[in-house]
C-alpha cells in the first residue's frame, strides 16, 4: 500500500545515540501526565514506542508494572542501561522488542500509553488501526488509554521548509565537548507527511570529532480524523488536551492527546 514504510525504522537506531541528549532534559512537561494517567487506570501498564524508558522508569518508580515495547534495538539498548543504573525499583520493568502494531505481549494493562509521538510513526491507516485494535486488546475492561500526537502548526511548518537550521548548540554535560543539532525540513502536505533530515556534528575546541546524520519522517493527524479511527477501532474518546498541563487543543496547539476508554 502506498505510504507504507519498511517496518525496522534504521532512523531510531541512529538517532539512539543522540536521544537521550536531546530529550532528557527539554521534554520532561509530559511526566506528571503520564503518572496521573497511570494512576488513573491503574496497573500493569503496557507502554509502545517506549524508547529509552524516559517515562517508563518514572511510572516504574511510582511502583508499577511497566512492560514497553519499542522497534528500535538501539532504542532499547539505552532503555537497559538506563534500568542497570537505576538498580532496584519499586515496579517491575519488562522491555520488549516489538511492533506497536501487534507487539509481542499477553494479558491485560491497566493503562496502556504511547507517549511522545511515537505513534506519528504509523505511515498507514492499516498500521494505525492495528495499533489501536491492540491498545483496545490489552485494555483491562474498565482501564484507560492514552495516546501523545505531533500536531505541526501548518503556517509554521511552511516557512520553516527547506532551510537547514540550528536547533541547538550546547555543551556535552559528560564529553566536555560542544555538539551542535541542525535539521532541514520538507513536508508532503497531501500524504500529511513531514521529513526532517537530523544533523550533529560534535567538537572539541575547532576539531570536529564526528558527525551523524539521521533521516526521519512523521505522520501528522486531524483531530477529527484521529477521533474516527479511535472509533473504528472500538475506542471511546474520554478527553483531548492541547498540551499536557490539560490545556484545550485548539490552532498552534503542537500536542494532540487523547485520553480513552474501551467503547
Ligand atoms: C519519539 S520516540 C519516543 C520515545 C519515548 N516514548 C519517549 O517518550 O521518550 C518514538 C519511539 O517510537 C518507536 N517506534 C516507532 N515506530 C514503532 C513501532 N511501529 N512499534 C514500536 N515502536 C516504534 C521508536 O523506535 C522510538 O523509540
Amino acid at each position: 500500500m502506498a505510504g507504507d514504510v519498511p517496518l525496522d525504522h534504521p532512523e531510531f537506531d541512529a538517532i539512539a545515540k543522540w536521544y537521550d541528549f536531546d530529550y532528557e532534559r527539554r521534554v520532561r512537561q509530559d511526566l506528571p501526565f503520564w503518572r496521573d494517567c497511570a494512576a488513573e487506570g491503574g496497573g500493569p501498564v503496557l507502554e509502545l514506542g517506549a524508547g529509552t524508558g524516559r517515562v517508563t522508569v518514572v511510572l516504574a518508580k511510582d511502583g508499577h508494572d511497566v512492560t514497553a515495547v519499542d522497534l528500535s534495538p538501539g532504542m532499547l539498548e539505552s532503555a537497559r542501561r538506563r534500568f542497570e543504573r537505576a538498580g532496584e525499583l519499586p515496579g517491575k520493568v519488562r522491555l520488549v522488542r516489538g511492533d506497536m502494531t501487534s507487539p509481542p505481549v499477553r494479558g491485560r494493562f491497566g493503562t496502556v500509553i504511547a507517549p511522545f509521538r511515537s505513534f506519528n510513526h504509523l505511515y498507514s491507516v492499516d498500521r494505525q488501526l492495528a495499533a489501536l485494535r491492540s491498545m483496545r486488546r490489552r485494555l483491562a475492561p474498565d482501564g484507560i488509554g492514552a495516546i501523545a500526537l505531533w500536531s505541526p502548526n501548518l503556517a509554521e511548518l511552511g516557512q520553516d521548509a527547506g532551510r537547514v537550521q540550528v536547533s541547538y548548540d550546547r555543551t556535552h554535560p559528560s564529553r566536555g565537548t560542544r555538539v551542535v543539532q541542525r535539521f532541514k525540513l520538507q513536508y508532503d502536505y497531501a500524504a500529511q507527511m513531514a521529513y526532517v533530515d537530523y544533523w550533529w556534528d560534535e567538537y572539541r575546541g575547532k576539531r570536529r570529532l564526528q558527525r551523524d546524520h539521521a533521516p526521519m519522517r512523521a505522520r501528522w493527524f486531524g483531530r477529527f480524523e484521529f477521533e474516527h479511527l479511535l472509533s473504528r477501532a472500538g475506542l471511546r474518546p474520554l478527553r483531548l488536551y492541547g498540551d499536557f498541563r490539560g490545556g484545550p487543543w485548539r490552532e498552534g496547539s503542537e500536542d494532540l492527546i487523547f485520553v480513552f476508554a474501551r467503547d
